[in-house]
């Protein structure tokens, strides 16, 4: 059942174009939900996303999806805070609930407070038979297949790949998004399983580069915009399956505190994609540079990102894409990083210790 893999984890990894092709179907499955979907829903002024873990992170990647495309306001809410806060649901607001498993106990206490409400909810779930799918208004399948590794890897990239269609279906129906831009981005998410397809190709690259993390002992990851979640998602893999202590910032956020951590020792993996906050975010890096941290930066133009040819700057090279394109490309390299960097640890991939596939119990 591996199909010649070593892992679960590294099979699903590769499973991620398969699956991204298939989610470009079902157009029919969807003008049914966009038909049933309920007009509190489409009206809403205020969607209130609320997850935990990899998924809680898939959230706040698709809130500027929501924002742009179907201009609705989002909040992203850990499930374990948010279930606790007193007067956090108001009229007008629905719930919008991603899941794996669909059994998360954080998250399905969220989903029963909004029910309790009376408020509209979404489950965006993998287990289609799961308790989250069954008593949310509505559930919207993410089709990545039954998931072994406990780290989330295919998952995640379904789950983002559903949110970026939900938020273009929203979009076209509550009158956000004209039909140039569905179709422009309809054409790239057509593009997504080869530029996936792209970053699996250069896994020796990414290997080699990720042994030379040697035996540090914490890392950190930075990026701005779409990359800051995507920066929280690779230091959230490499943590629990390596054991690497791992931080993810806000790359503008740095100089407010956690570049006091930078020294020789501290390996900073740079999401660094050519887009116009480029600028922004080589100029931290160079300040990280400039304290002697050790720069793994993963880009599509190391000329643009200012560190061609520097000694000691190590480069992922990544496919060009655009900017929604981009975590769904970059969680791609995240994920075999912190896959190598836990082989190189003798680490068990498929069942990092103290970790469970679902967690049912608060
Ligand atoms: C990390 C991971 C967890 C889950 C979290 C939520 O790789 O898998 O952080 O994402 O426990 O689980 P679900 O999505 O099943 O609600």
């Amino acid at each position: 059942c591996l199909n010649g893999h070593d892992h679960f984890m590294h099979k699903e990894i590769h499973e991620q174009p398969a699956i991204l092709s298939d989610l470009n179907g079902h157009d029919d499955q969807w003008c049914q939900m966009m038909a049933q979907m309920p007009d509190a829903m489409v009206k809403a002024q205020h969607i209130s996303v609320v997850a935990c873990g990899t998924s809680y992170y898939a959230g706040m990647t698709a809130r500027s999806w929501f924002e742009k495309y179907a201009g609705i306001s989002i909040s992203v809410e850990f499930a374990s805070e948010f279930r606790y806060r007193a007067g956090a649901i108001r009229p007008g607001r629905a719930g919008l609930f991603i899941s794996q498993s669909g059994e998360t106990a954080d998250t399905l206490a969220g989903l029963r407070h909004f029910n309790n409400h009376g408020c509209p909810t979404i489950a965006v779930v993998n287990v289609p038979t799961s308790a989250m799918a069954r008593e949310a208004e509505m559930a919207v399948p993410t089709r990545a297949g039954s998931e072994i590794g406990v780290a989330s890897t295919k998952a995640f990239t379904a789950q983002l790949a559903t949110l970026l269609r939900l938020a273009i279906e929203l979009g076209s129906r509550n009158g956000t998004l004209d039909t140039k831009n569905y179709r422009r981005i309809r054409r790239e998410m057509e593009e997504m399983p080869n530029l996936v397809r792209e970053v699996l190709s250069n896994e020796h690259i990414i290997k080699s580069v990720t042994s030379l993390l040697g035996d540090c002992t914490s890392t950190l990851f930075v990026g701005r915009g779409d990359c800051y979640p995507l920066a929280l998602e690779g230091a959230l893999k490499l943590k629990e399956i390596s054991y690497i202590h791992a931080e993810g910032f806000a790359a503008g956020e740095l100089k407010h505190g956690p570049i006091a951590l930078i020294d020789e020792n501290m390996p900073v993996f740079v999401l660094a994609p050519d887009t116009p906050l480029l600028v922004k975010t080589s100029s931290n890096a160079r300040e990280i540079a400039a304290r002697n941290g050790k720069l793994f930066v993963l880009t599509d133009d190391d000329e643009a990102a200012g560190f061609k040819g520097e000694k000691g700057v190590e480069f992922i090279k990544m496919p060009p894409c655009t900017e929604d394109q981009i975590p769904f490309v970059y969680v791609t390299a995240l994920q075999l990083i912190s896959y190598h960097a836990a082989l190189d640890r003798s680490a068990d991939v498929d069942r990092p210790r103290n970790l469970a596939k679902s967690v049912t119990v608060e």
